[in-house]
């Protein structure tokens, strides 16, 4: 089985930019007896209340959401560039119709009830902290809601605590 080693967040040194934007993650929620994961390529990382946390941006038409909106805790898993076709694969295919893990390989574990995969690089396990949709009135640049929500499926946004980070040893 995969070793990881916790480290502390500030100890992070891959840019946010890269790890999120450019790299994705895998956004993952659940428990053993059922979970969900989806590529996300839009968050961030940061500091809120005294907290390290992340955000992350779910629409509401992915299955991850309810796995989301139902646990305490969920994990961010960044893999770099090696396992692109996995992550496009989790990014294009629905939890409802196929088995994610099943399909790309990838192997769940479970920490702090939360699922991640052992072929990960670094995982962000995370407990929500604050959930709150995005709404059209509160665009200060009204062209971002024109370009991206024509259906009005506006992010719901989840602010977590990182409350531990795992990596690769
Ligand atoms: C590179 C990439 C980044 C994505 N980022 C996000 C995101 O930040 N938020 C989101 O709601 N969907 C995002 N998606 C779309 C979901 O990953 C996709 O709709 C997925 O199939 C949802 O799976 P689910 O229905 O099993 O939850 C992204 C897709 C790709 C390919």
């Amino acid at each position: 089985m995969s070793k990881f080693k916790e480290i502390n967040p500030t100890e992070i040194t891959q840019s946010p930019f890269e790890m999120i934007g450019k790299d994705w993650l895998l956004l993952s929620a659940g428990n053993k007896e059922s979970f969900n994961t989806m590529t996300v390529s839009w968050g961030g990382v940061g500091v809120l209340w005294n907290k390290n946390v992340v955000f992350t941006f779910i629409r509401p038409q992915r299955y991850t959401l309810g796995f989301v909106e139902k646990e305490d805790y969920f994990t961010l898993s960044g893999f770099g560039k090696d396992f692109r076709k996995e992550l496009a694969f989790c990014g294009a295919k629905s939890g409802r119709d196929v088995d994610k893990a099943k399909e790309t390989g990838l192997t769940p574990n479970f920490d702090e009830n939360a699922p991640y995969f052992d072929e990960a690089k670094i995982v962000l396990v995370c407990k929500k902290l604050y959930k709150q949709n995005f709404a059209p009135e509160c665009f200060t640049d009204e062209s971002l809601d024109n370009a991206n929500y024509a259906a009005k499926d506006y992010h719901k946004m989840f602010i977590g605590e990182i409350v531990k980070v795992l990596v690769k040893e």
